[in-house]
């Protein structure tokens, strides 16, 4: 059975780092990463957990009136199986009146993440084009419910 919790220490990182095996994520440059995010003021992280082992996992920051997708992948091995959707809608699940929206963001390479967000009730909201200092565009998805002003922001 799969369940989520919050993601733990180091051991729950080295299992997320395996899924971007063959992308050169070190082990070091993702713990410090993530011990750097945990740091953070409003920054979640939930994964998946089967038979103790992490296979997916999802992060984000609790904007003002937002909530901000950071990061969210499911080990390859474990995909098409639902964990993506239990883990969004987990995310849904702490919408409120304060935080009524969730916007997340997709680099224009990563077409699998394009419609498996189309597929779960997120539609691309628009696009953020690339800049001198970021050369990616980038597809915005969200709740239909997103104001123009939480996309500027
Ligand atoms: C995108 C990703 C998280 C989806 O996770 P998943 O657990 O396989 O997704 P689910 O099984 O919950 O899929 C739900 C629905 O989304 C759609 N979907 C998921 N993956 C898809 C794909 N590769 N192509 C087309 N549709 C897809 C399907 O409609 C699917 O329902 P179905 O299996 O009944 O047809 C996973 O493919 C992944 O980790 N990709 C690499 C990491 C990544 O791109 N992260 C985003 C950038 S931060």
């Amino acid at each position: 059975m799969i369940t989520t919790r919050w993601m733990g220490g180091p051991a729950d990182v080295q299992q997320i780092i395996a899924f971007y095996e063959g992308r050169q994520v070190t082990y070091a440059a993702a713990t410090q990463a993530a011990e750097k995010h945990r740091k953070t003021p409003g920054w979640c992280c939930l994964v998946a957990v089967e038979d103790d082992t992490v296979v997916g996992f999802l992060s984000w920051l609790e904007r003002p009136y937002y909530l901000d997708v950071q990061g969210f992948g499911v080990h390859s091995d474990h995909r098409r199986r639902g964990i993506g959707r239990l883990l969004f809608d987990q995310i849904r699940g702490r919408l409120s009146d304060r935080r009524p929206h969730l916007l997340c963001e997709v680099p224009d390479d990563l077409l699998p993440a394009h419609l498996f967000l189309k597929a779960i009730g997120l539609p691309c909201l628009g696009v953020k084009r690339s800049s001198v200092a970021d050369e990616t565009d980038r597809y915005v998805f969200g709740l239909d419910n997103l104001t123009t002003a939480a996309m500027a922001g």
